[in-house]
């Protein structure tokens, strides 16, 4: 009897061990609708049956988790349409949920099994990532690994999206991604729910797709001068410097992508950036340029060509195309023509930001052309344009969307914004009743740093996470069926691999899901960060690389009375401990703790500083210069 109890007390404790370890794995980003936690765990068999319909699009999402669970676990997988007894049953509703829409899921995770139910397969896709995120870290591993427990939390978890438009922006202009990347970059996205690719495809530094009518935009605009170091302070390339640096994506490159986007349940939405940051085009055609020794004009290698002294932006190359000629019009109709037959996604992105207009200013031919269309200022020349721009676009079918600059001479009639300076351009286009997608470099740039200057590639700004995860893409006053939602943007300027652009978005890129899927009462800073914390550990099964700067403090230094350097740090989460050392030494946890502001002794050169959580080591050592920190008491 003492024996039997003792057995099922063993029993007891272990299987409570495995549904604690099991609920413990709950850190779904982004954060679902409606989440019940049940008692038990779902255990995985040894040899899974998934129950799934034939139909094309639910295939594509039996076979993605079959994928998954046989790559992680090294367990035998079935796909069955029939299967009774099935593992996992992903099922399209008979009768359609109103509550979940087109890409709505409701997942039931029970002992015996998995049920993922959705009106459409996008949902039964989501259903999918959401389960994945339930088991163990180790289900991200590209090899299978033995010894995990493979086991689920017992859930019932109704979900659906806020937006329809759930983007992150990739400039494949600045730094060139192989189509490889690009697909390892769509696989990291669809996890976290994003539906939109957005990829800028065109700027000075070149020119990525091909246009089969127009074979130089890239032989020749696709390539430039390798450099590394201040992006925008380069040298200026020598003529024997060679231009090898760069690529270009096939239409069969292009669309092989968007297949693969599509089996994904994401969509690809090209940008070609004009009028400005055309140098690219230009040098391949410079007969679209406005200035003469144009043609002298070569690819952007990073060196300066443009002031953006007081919000006025000068071009030190002319680098816009002319809209003063016809020339322009036909060649952005041959451009749009093949675009709008690669992309299937609805809308086409102009461009139409930082259009610099001192050379359009000595145009005589601009010149004409204001006189002769009425035109009074340079932003209504470049309205002039865009206008031009959005009928060939609708020409093609599509819907043309731009940055919020073309608003500023006189909007087009059916033109979509997407609003990067701060939120007041979707604000003021929202309310002439014109659709917006918000992507603010308030909250939404994944290319400013993440932490101190002194941490990060120098970018303009700093953009933490927790300054991410306040993004709301619906402003006050503004009508919210009209924001179709939002997106992030990575601007790759300082972006040399494809390791430092999953740096650069992830975790940012998190905060950003769930600000465009999650229901914004369910955001939560204190609840989102250590869901944060889980992934890196999911990131960290793939291989895939992370910031770890919310671990980094910021500096907020003063003067005291006698003139020394007081430094208050401020932690972005919370129960770290910092130690540090003004002596030159590298901290540890024996060393001084921070426990208020502290001032640098009078002839220290540094301090030095590690954040902790514990007895671990968490953070990095960051060495801040004390000139540094006097520096920015000046400004
Ligand atoms: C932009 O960041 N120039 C749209």
């Amino acid at each position: 009897m003492k024996k039997l109890s003792l057995l099922l007390g063993c029993c007891f404790i272990s299987l409570f061990s495995v549904a604690q370890k099991a609920s413990n794995n709950l850190a779904i980003i982004p954060e679902p609708v409606s989440v019940i936690t049940r008692t038990g765990a779902f255990i995985l068999p040894q040899s899974i049956l998934i129950k799934a319909g034939s139909a094309e699009q639910v295939s594509l999402v039996s076979s993605y988790l079959q994928k998954k669970l046989f790559t992680a676990t090294g367990r035998v997988v079935k796909v069955n349409a029939h299967g009774t007894l099935a593992t996992i049953k992903l099922i399209i509703n008979s009768k359609t949920d109103t509550e979940l829409g087109k890409e709505g899921y409701h997942l039931v995770v029970g002992k015996k099994g998995v049920l993922i139910s959705a009106n459409e397969a996008a949902g039964l896709f989501y259903g999918v990532q959401t389960f994945l995120q339930l088991l163990p870290k180790e289900i991200e591993s590209p090899v299978a690994v033995s010894a995990v427990n493979w086991v689920a939390p017992c859930a019932d978890i109704k979900d659906y999206p806020r937006f329809g438009w759930r983007g992150l922006m990739l400039d494949v202009s600045r730094h060139f991604f192989t189509k490889d990347e690009v697909k390892q970059y769509i696989d990291q996205m669809v996890r976290y729910k994003y539906n939109l690719l957005h990829m800028h495809l065109t700027d000075d530094e070149g020119w990525r797709v091909e246009i089969k009518s127009l074979p130089r935009l890239t032989t020749v605009g696709a390539y430039n001068v390798k450099k590394v170091g201040e992006f925008g302070e380069f040298s200026a390339p020598t003529p024997d410097e060679p231009r090898n640096y760069g690529g270009f994506y096939t239409q069969a490159d292009i669309k092989e992508l968007v297949q693969y986007g599509k089996d994904r349940f994401l969509n690809i939405m090209p940008e070609i950036d004009v009028p400005g940051h055309s140098l690219a085009a230009i040098v391949a055609y410079p007969e679209l340029s406005c200035t003469a020794g144009a043609d002298k004009y070569q690819v952007r290698s990073g060196e300066h060509i443009m002031d953006f002294d007081k919000g006025v932006i000068t071009a030190l190359v002319d680098n816009t195309l002319n809209p003063s000629s016809e020339k322009t019009y036909a060649f952005l109709d041959k451009v749009v023509t093949e675009v709008a037959q690669l992309f299937p996604f609805g809308y086409i992105h102009m461009g139409g930001d930082e259009c610099a207009k001192n050379f359009w200013a000595q145009s005589d031919s601009v010149k004409m052309l204001m006189q002769k269309e009425g035109l009074k200022t340079m932003e209504e020349v470049q309205s002039y344009f865009e206008k031009r721009v959005e009928k060939i676009v609708e020409s093609k079918g599509k819907k043309f969307m731009g940055w919020d600059e073309i608003i500023e001479g006189g909007l087009g009639p059916k033109a979509a914004v997407m609003s990067w300076r701060g939120i007041q351009g979707g604000i003021t286009a929202a309310k002439l009743g014109h659709e917006v997608v918000m992507s603010p470099t308030t909250y939404a740039y994944l290319d400013y740093m993440q932490s101190d200057l002194v941490m990060e590639p120098h970018v303009y700004e700093t953009l933490r996470l927790n300054k991410s995860y306040e993004f709301e893409p619906v402003p006050d006053g503004v009508d919210s069926k009209l924001v179709l939602g939002g997106q992030a943007n990575l601007w790759t300027e300082q972006v040399y691999n494809l390791r430092q652009a999953e740096y650069m978005t992830w975790p940012r890129g998190f905060a950003i899901a769930e600000s465009v899927w999650s229901p914004k009462d369910k955001k939560n800073w204190n609840n989102f960060y250590p869901r944060v914390e889980k992934q890196f550990g999911r990131l960290n099964e793939d291989e895939v690389k992370y910031a770890p700067s919310m671990y980094d403090p910021s500096f907020q230094p003063s003067l005291t009375t006698d003139s020394l350097v007081k430094v208050e740090l401020i932690n972005e989460i919370p129960n770290l401990d910092i130690y540090y050392s003004f002596d030159n030494s590298y901290p540890d946890r024996f060393y001084p703790k921070y426990d208020g502001p502290i001032i640098a002794p009078k002839d220290a050169t540094q301090l030095r500083l590690i954040t902790y959580r514990g007895k671990e080591p968490i953070g990095r050592m960051i060495t801040m210069p004390i000139a540094e920190l006097r520096k920015r008491l000046k400004r």
